[in-house]
This record gives structure tokens, sequence and C-alpha cells, in this order.
């Protein structure tokens, strides 16, 4: 038996007619604020991902050279290849401009749950808002989308500038080893590096910031820095709109495009991979020969909110099953066109077999059976069947269809 790929999966149709709706809930919120969809390849040149992505994704990176001998790669995220795009295609439109995308992605990492190489990110990039307003937007927006689709998760908002400001006479490669710990957290891993680097006077500050879950907190740690009014800005309108946050200045973030503004969220439900977005501020445009503008957005992982939302419900269609006797074949065909025409989901017997055989089948699947017979098809009328009570009378279509739709007894 051939297997599918480690790190893939299946969908059986309830579990995609899950993902279905709720994709609709997130699009739907996400067109509330006016985030129109855009669509990139599958894959793209390599370059287009080791310019700045980051040794993280660039290490997990599906790449591989097509019989023209070009360098090209699998989506790895979502930004980079919308950020060529807006390049290529759109840097004379009027900004801001709102996109969004929910897009399959590929890395190879190790599998384990709610992390596959094969994954779904719903995205969204806020390009040319280069404000505190801006960053405020993408955050609302990304709590908005996450709501909607009925996830409960933790918001971590935070800003680069302070660690950086905290860093900033330290060399770049050190700096980044710095950072990495802060991110994971690792304190003695931090305490340890900063001694062997003999930096131990930045130690009390540092732990500070990762505790620091105010602005007042961490401008006392970093004195005045030029970012201070935007991060209090966006501050303030996040708090006005009620969103329940709690300020994080220790978030780094794995991919290295990040400028500014950053956040992340973790959900119920996930266990060790419980990350379901992450996103913040950046610039990328003038590396894929573009204009310098600022941007910001962020990457839900879909995957990690379908498992946070846990059972796949059972759905909630109703189904007819139509059955009929070789002779009624012609009249079952229109009587199953004028129920899928009212909006049911129609199935109708396919296999040569009699009625007993079709009903037995039609229990399994459906919660109506219409059936036609020589009576019914002289008649024009069916014999109507609820499935679930044992309820049957014969009547005419309309009144069929009527009795479907107000959930006949
Ligand atoms: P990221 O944090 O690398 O950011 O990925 C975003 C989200 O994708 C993660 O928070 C996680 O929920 C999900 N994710 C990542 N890897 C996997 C995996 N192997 N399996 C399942 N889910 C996964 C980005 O990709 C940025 N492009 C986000 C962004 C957009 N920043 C600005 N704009």
């Amino acid at each position: 038996m051939i297997q599918r790929p480690r790190g893939t999966r299946d969908f059986l149709p309830d579990e995609m007619e899950f993902r279905r709706n709720t994709e609709i809930k997130m699009r739907e919120a996400a067109r509330r604020w006016g985030y129109r969809e855009v669509c990139t390849p599958t894959f793209e040149t390599q370059e287009l991902y080791t310019i700045r992505s980051g040794e993280g994704i660039i290490n997990e990176m599906y790449t591989f050279e097509d019989k023209g001998g070009r360098a090209l790669a699998l989506r790895p995220e979502g930004t980079a290849a919308v950020l060529r795009m807006y390049v290529n295609e759109a840097k004379m439109l009027a900004k801001p401009l709102r996109w969004c995308y929910l897009s399959d992605c590929y890395r190879y990492e190790r599998p384990q749950k709610g992390r596959y190489r094969q994954f779904w990110q719903f995205g969204a990039e806020l390009i040319g808002a280069d404000t505190a307003e801006g960053d405020a937007e993408a955050i609302l927006l990304a709590d908005d989308i996450l709501r909607a689709a009925g996830v409960n998760y933790d918001l971590h908002v935070g800003h680069l500038s302070p660690m950086r400001a905290i860093l900033r006479d330290v060399p770049e490669d050190r700096k980044r080893t710095i950072m990495a710990l802060l991110d994971k957290k690792n304190i003695e891993g931090l305490e340890e590096t900063l001694d062997s680097w003999h930096l131990e006077d930045l130690e009390s500050s540092l732990k500070g910031l990762l505790e620091a879950d105010t602005t007042d907190d961490v401008f006392a740690i970093t004195g005045p820095i030029p970012e201070q009014e935007r991060i209090e800005s966006m501050i303030n309108v996040l708090e006005n709109e009620g969103t329940v946050f709690r300020q994080n200045y220790g978030i780094v973030r794995g991919l290295d495009y990040y400028t500014g503004m950053v956040f992340e969220g973790f959900a119920e439900n996930l266990g060790a991979e419980n990350q379901i977005i992450g996103g913040g501020a950046y610039r990328l445009a003038h590396l894929f020969g573009g204009d310098d503008v600022g941007s910001c957005g962020f990457g839900i992982g879909f995957d990690r909110v379908m498992v946070s939302l846990g059972e796949v419900p059972v759905p909630e269609d109703i189904v007819v099953a139509v059955l009929y006797t070789k002779e009624a074949c012609e009249y079952a065909f229109s009587l199953s066109r004028q129920f899928r025409d009212a909006g049911f989901r129609t199935e109708i017997n396919l296999l040569d077999r009699g009625i007993g055989a079709q009903m037995k089948h039609a229990a399994k699947k459906a919660h109506y059976a219409v059936i036609a017979g020589e009576r019914e098809m002289a008649g024009g009328t069916v014999t109507l069947r609820n499935l679930t009570t044992g309820n049957q009378k014969e009547c005419g279509v309309a009144e069929a269809i009527h009795g479907v739709s107000r959930e006949w007894q």
C-alpha cells in the first residue's frame, strides 16, 4: 500500500466541510476590514526566500531544481511572495493595500500534533501603512479573525525596539544569539552566554524586559527611545478597543524580516505547538526591487485553528436520497433536479438494486428518502419518508419539497 508522505494529511469530507466553514468565517472577518484575497504561486525562486527569511526557514525549505535547471522552492510562508507580487504587479496602486490569503505552505519540520510539513496559513498583509494605527489594525484584524473562527487564545503584543536598544552595542551575530535565547525564555542559557561574553551588565535589563508588561516598565528600563511614542499610541488603540492582550517585549519571532511591532498568539488544546499566530511589522519590498515600503501582517496557522476547535461536528446539511424502480428512472432524475434546485443535497441511486436495498443504503446516509415507482410517476407524486422517524406519506412534488424544507415529521 502506498502511504502519503510524512507530515502530510488527508481530509475526509466531514473534516473538509468543517475546514471550509471555518475558512468562510475567517474570510468574512477579513472582508469586513477591507482585506481582499490574493494568490501567489506555490513555488517561487529559492532566492525569494533566502534573501531575508532567516536560517530557520531556509533549513526547512523544500527546494528543487526544475528541468530547466532553475533553483526553486515550495512556499514556506506567505509574506515574501505577497511582497514580491506587490513589487511586480501593484506598486502603483494607492496605498495602503489590504490583502489576505489562505495558502498551503511547506516546511521540512519534525511532524507532531499541530506541526506538519504541508500546512495552511491564513495570512494578511497591510502594505504601506507604517504607523501605530497600521500596527494596531493588523493586531485587531487578527484578533477578529481568530474570534470569528471560535478560537480561544492568549494574545501577546510586543516591539523589537526596546530589546534592540538594550543590545545596541552588541555585535550583530551575538545579538542574534541573545535574542534567540530571550525568545525561548531560556534564562539559564542567557546568563551563561552573557557571562561568557562579559556582558553581565545587560542581564538585569534583559530579564526586566521579559517581565515588563506595561510601557512604563519598558521605558524605565530602556530610557527614552525613538519608537516610544509609536509603541504607546499602538497600545492605546488596542486598549481603547477593549482588546484582551498582554504586552510582551521578549517576543523576537523566528523570521528575520521584522523591524518593529511583533505579536504572537497561543491557543488551547494544542500542546507544545500552541502558537496559533505570528506577525509583525517588516520591510521587504526594497529587497525585491521595489520601494522601501513599511508593512505589517500576520500568519494564522489554519491547521492549528482546526486542532484547537477540536472535534469535527456532524454536518448540518439535510440529505435527500432518491430511490426508484427501473421504470421510474427518468422521473427520478427529474425529481432529483427539483430537490437540488430547492437547495438540498440530493443523491440519486446509481446502482442496480431493489427498493429494499436502496432504502437500507439511504438510511445510512440520508435524512429523507424520496421514492419514485410506477404509481408515483403516473400520478406526478412522490412517496416521502422521514428516515429518522419512519413516517411516510405520498404527496405532490412541491409538497414534498416544502415538507423537507420545514423538516416534515
Ligand atoms: P510564522 O510564525 O513562521 O510566521 O508562521 C505563522 C503561523 O503558521 C505560526 O504561528 C503557526 O501557527 C503556523 N505554522 C508554522 N509552521 C507550521 C507547521 N509546520 N505546521 C502547522 N502550522 C505551522 C510567518 O510565516 C509569517 N509570514 C507571518 C507574517 C505575515 N508576518 C508578517 N506577515
